[in-house]
């Protein structure tokens, strides 16, 4: 292959949230991957399901150094979140909110709001390029305002990871395990911000 012809691969990080693997948003962060992947780029997907992490013990540990003292999987999860040019967060809304799953890994990032904000330390940034993401979230009713705390939170965690959401994709009403896929605005959505997310 000449030179001109290559493609600048990029790594794509996808983090599935919710317990229910092959649930509606593993599906959506699977079907970004795949995009991802057709642009010629490296992907990994993370299912929080298979690691073991501890909520958050507001110990101020992470004051003195901007690194959680708790030695269990949020580390290893942080440390691909932070690795990767591309960050892809998907998950439910569980009673309202972002899911516990979900939250127990955000309430974890705040070893990186005592770095920047305590310690004064970058977090996440990349000298010429910013880290862009997008997040997609289901719920299983159509309640007004359904999505506004899950959104909030999330938003909270792409700023504490120095990621800029270029996209925050929710569709409601999708409730049984697959669903999503018949869902053909969601799926055309997730395709065209995937592809656009994959672009350098
Ligand atoms: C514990 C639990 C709590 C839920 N709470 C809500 C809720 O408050 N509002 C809502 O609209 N849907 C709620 N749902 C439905 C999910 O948001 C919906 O089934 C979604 O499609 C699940 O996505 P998943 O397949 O990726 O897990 C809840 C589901 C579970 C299991």
């Amino acid at each position: 292959m000449s030179d001109d012809l290559q493609v600048t691969k990029i790594k794509c990080l996808a983090l599935a949230c919710s317990p229910r693997k092959g649930g509606n948003t593993s599906l959506l962060a699977e079907r970004a991957l795949d995009v991802c992947r057709e642009a010629g780029h490296e992907t990994e997907l993370l299912q929080l399901a298979d690691f073991n992490y501890a909520p958050c013990q507001a110990c101020d540990g992470c004051f003195a150094t901007g690194k959680c003292v708790v030695p269990d999987d949020a580390g290893v999860i942080f440390e691909k979140i932070l690795a990767a040019d591309r960050f892809i967060m998907a998950a439910p809304v569980f009673s309202m909110g972002i899911c516990a799953q979900a939250k127990m890994l955000i309430d974890r990032s705040q070893q990186f709001w005592a770095a920047r904000y305590v310690l004064n330390i970058p977090v996440g940034e990349k000298p010429n390029q910013a880290r862009r993401g997008m997040f997609v979230s289901c719920s299983g009713t159509t309640l007004p305002g359904v999505f506004d705390g899950t959104v909030r939170t999330a938003r909270y965690f792409f700023k504490m990871l120095g990621i800029v959401p270029d996209a925050v994709l929710c569709y409601d009403g999708v409730d049984k395990k697959g669903e999503i896929l018949k869902h053909q605005r969601a799926i055309n959505e997730v395709n065209q911000q995937a592809w656009a997310l994959a672009q350098l």
